[in-house]
C-alpha cells in the first residue's frame, strides 16, 4: 500500500502539517523542533547524573526484564538517548545480540557508544531511519516517543525496519498522563506529548502492524506493536 504523507521536513514552500492536533507552517514545525533537539544536545553531559539514579535503572531493568526478550537477536533502541538500556539489553540478551542505538543528538550518542563496544550508534531521526528494511528483530523507544517530531513517519519506519514476527515496544516509567505533565513543566519540550489509546493504535496499524497493545498504570507506559 502507497500512503502518501506531508512531512514537515524537506525543502519547499512551507505547507501545513499537523503537530498536536494544532496546524503549523512548515517553518514554525522546524523551529519548534530544532529547539526541542537543541535541549537534547545541550542537556547530554549531565543526563545520566540528573535523570537516573540506581532506583529509577532498577525500575527500567525490571520493565526490560518483564518484555522477555530474546537472547542474539537484533534490537534497535530509538532516542538511546546516553544508552541507559544498553548494558541491561546486553545483560538481557547475551553477547550475541547486535544492539543498535539510534539518536538525533551526537552528544547523546557519544554516551551511548562508550557504554558497550559492540554497540553500533547511528545519528538518525526516527522518521528517517537509515537501515535497510527487515532488518532489526525488536525495537525499543525508550522515553523517547513524545519528542518525536513526526510520530506517523516514525511509525512507518519502525514498521519497514522490523522484520516480519518482529515487535516495536514504547515504553515508559510512568502514565500518559504524568508523562504529557512532565514534558508541559519544561519549555524545550512543552507540548511533547504521548498521544491517546485511539491515536497510538490507529497510527501504528496505518503503518501495517497488526497487531497493537496498550497497558499502563502509576509506574509503567506499555505499548506494543507486532509487524506479521
Ligand atoms: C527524553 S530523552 C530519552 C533518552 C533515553 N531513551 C533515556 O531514557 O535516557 C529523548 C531522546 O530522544 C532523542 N530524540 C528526540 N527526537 C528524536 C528524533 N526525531 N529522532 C531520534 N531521536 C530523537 C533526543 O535526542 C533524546 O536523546
Amino acid at each position: 500500500m502507497v500512503r502518501l504523507r506531508l512531512r514537515p521536513f524537506g525543502p519547499g514552500p512551507p505547507f501545513k502539517t499537523f503537530l498536536n492536533g494544532v496546524i503549523m507552517t512548515t517553518q514554525a514545525a522546524d523551529s519548534r523542533d530544532k529547539k526541542r533537539l537543541e535541549f537534547f544536545e545541550g542537556a547530554a553531559e549531565n543526563w545520566e547524573a540528573q535523570n537516573y539514579t540506581p532506583e529509577i535503572i532498577g525500575q527500567v531493568r525490571n520493565l526490560l526484564l518483564s518484555l522477555n526478550l530474546p537472547a542474539g537477536k537484533t534490537i534497535l533502541d530509538v532516542g538511546c538517548g546516553r544508552g541507559v538500556l544498553i548494558p541491561i539489553l546486553r545483560e538481557i540478551m547475551g553477547p550475541a545480540a547486535k544492539i543498535i542505538a539510534l539518536d538525533a543528538s551526537a552528544a547523546m550518542l557519544e554516551g551511548a557508544a562508550a557504554k558497550d563496544s559492540e554497540v553500533k550508534t547511528i545519528q538518525a531521526r526516527a522518521e528517517a531511519i537509515p537501515l535497510p528494511d527487515n532488518h532489526v528483530d525488536l525495537l525499543i523507544c525508550f522515553s523517547a516517543f513524545p519528542h518525536i517530531h513526526d510520530k506517523p513517519a516514525a511509525a512507518d519506519e519502525f514498521y519497514r525496519v522490523l522484520t516480519p514476527g518482529g515487535t516495536a515496544y514504547i515504553l515508559h516509567l510512568c502514565d500518559r498522563e504524568k508523562i504529557n505533565m512532565h514534558h508541559d513543566g519544561h519549555r524545550a519540550v512543552h507540548g511533547d506529548h504521548l498521544p491517546n489509546s485511539e491515536t497510538m493504535k490507529r497510527m501504528f496499524t496505518e503503518a501495517g502492524f497488526a497487531e497493537t497493545i496498550l497497558s499502563e498504570g502509576p509506574e509503567r507506559y506499555f505499548f506494543s506493536a507486532k509487524k506479521e
